[in-house]
């Protein structure tokens, strides 16, 4: 067995977001957001599941954070929610809110652990949707306002920072196909959408730029690799339809400060409302960009695939199979995800910022979890992520979704995703085996073949 271990100062960690582990969703003065909303209405989330109370973290931080610190972890990554901070979205601050970031990002340092927070990790303040939500371009002043805000708060302590989580997830299952919050259906307000998550995430670069803050700041997309099905013209056209609505339309304005042209031509009336100097806005350096990577799809033409007229299904790499969502285990496709990055987008700073599975996973009678499911698939991920390095991406850590089990969206509390197994009903937490497996990699900077 041969030890491939990773540069130096490669950053390991483990992800979560707000509303999936918080909890507390009207405590302290929070104010609404739209998933609390979204889950509260009757038929969106699988069971009727919400994130109420979830893994009550708001309450259990400090617990959480020695979690982390037993598991090693050498950064964490979390998303504030903005209507913890901002009740209404923008206006009046709630200080309680604030604090309690303040003390996540206190406990953190004080246990050696690098903080990334994200901005956006999809819970816009349900007072904001009420004026148009993200297709409403004042959005992205309101966002602007919000990421000032946390930048003078916490700017001193926190050494990365990302604008947006899965801009993709809030545009096209959040617009378009009304799957995720806020449930709507229109392809028109789904591409405006993504150009203000773009030019809100400019103006936060552009503030962070102009204050004096430690860190470094970036954006987190999420980019499953797709495949055309054959090598005929129409499966690979399909093959690009699908590229550039996924990752052409964030990466290209992001590195290349243009849209795909051929996109926008297919989409015609729905492509979306720019003003002049919004390019360039968006088009500023980044320091990192964050990739979350779960899946490759292989994409074929479809006479009845909708706009795009393409059709997906999961692809699992030969050997491998799906995992508990059902998604088809690709450990390749992460390697080509990297390498497309290196070559077609100037070998930018990467971060793995989220890759893990679902396991249906059976706790013995001490809630202990003998994963090998998620063990195999990280430890595959992570060979990949190896390689990759040694083609020359500039791959700087790695990070684990999730920490420990939570709501994972429409799906509920049915998922887990999980290091750390969740007991819903108690709040106890029990690390799994992947957790002290991992703890191992990172005390080895490395994975045994
Ligand atoms: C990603 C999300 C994250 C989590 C994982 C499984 O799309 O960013 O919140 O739900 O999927």
């Amino acid at each position: 067995m041969t030890l491939r271990q990773f540069p130096k100062d490669f950053l390991w960690g483990a992800a979560t977001a707000a509303y999936q582990i918080e909890g507390a969703w009207n405590e302290d003065g929070k104010g609404e957001s739209i998933w609390d909303r979204f889950s509260h209405s009757p038929y969106r989330i699988l069971n009727g599941d919400t994130g109420d109370v979830t893994c009550d973290h708001y309450h259990r931080m400090p617990e959480d954070v020695l979690l982390m610190k037993e598991l090693g972890l050498k950064t964490y990554r979390f998303s504030i929610a903005w209507s913890r901070v901002l009740p209404e979205g923008r206006g009046a601050a709630n200080e309680k809110g604030l604090d309690f970031y303040d003390r996540l990002v206190d406990n953190l340092l004080a246990a050696g652990i690098v903080p990334n927070a994200t901005l956006y990790h999809w819970d816009l303040p349900q007072a904001l949707q009420d004026q148009g939500g993200w297709p409403n371009r004042d959005s992205s002043d309101w966002f602007a306002d919000y990421a000032r805000l946390m930048f003078d708060r916490l700017g001193d302590r926190v050494a990365m920072w990302a604008t947006h989580n899965e801009p993709w997830v809030v545009s096209f299952l959040g617009h378009a196909e009304g799957d995720f919050a806020p449930g709507i259906a229109d392809y028109s307000q789904a591409f405006q959408t993504a150009h203000h998550l773009l030019l809100a995430h400019g103006k936060a670069v552009q503030v962070f730029r102009a204050g004096s803050y430690q860190g470094n700041i970036g954006i987190v997309l999420d980019l499953q690799h797709p495949q055309p099905a054959t090598s005929s013209e129409a499966d690979q056209a399909a093959c690009q339809r699908r590229y550039d609505v996924t990752h052409g339309v964030f990466l290209d304005p992001l590195f290349k400060g243009r849209y795909p042209e051929m996109l926008f031509e297919w989409i015609g009336p729905h492509a979306p409302k720019i003003h002049d100097g919004d390019m360039a806005l968006i088009n500023q350096p980044i320091d990192f960009l964050g990739v979350n990577y779960y899946m490759t799809f292989v994409v074929r033409f479809a006479c009845r695939g909708g706009l795009l007229k393409l059709a997906l299904d999961y692809a699992s790499a030969p050997n491998w199979g799906r995992t508990a969502t059902e998604w088809g285990i690709n450990p390749p496709g992460l390697l080509a995800t990297l390498l497309n990055l290196k070559e077609n987008y100037g070998n930018p700073n990467i971060y793995i910022t989220e890759n893990g599975c679902a396991v249906a996973d059976v706790p013995d009678a001490n809630g202990f979890v003998a994963d090998t499911g998620r063990i195999n698939y990280l430890r595959a991920h992570l060979l990949a992520a190896h390689e990759a390095v040694q083609a020359g991406v500039n791959l700087k850590g790695y990070y684990v979704w999730s920490l420990m089990d939570n709501f994972e969206w429409a799906h509920g509390l049915s998922k887990r995703f999980g290091l750390v197994r969740v007991e819903f009903e108690t709040g106890q937490r029990i690390p799994k085996q992947s957790a002290l497996w991992y703890r191992n990699v990172i005390a080895q900077n490395g994975v045994q073949e």
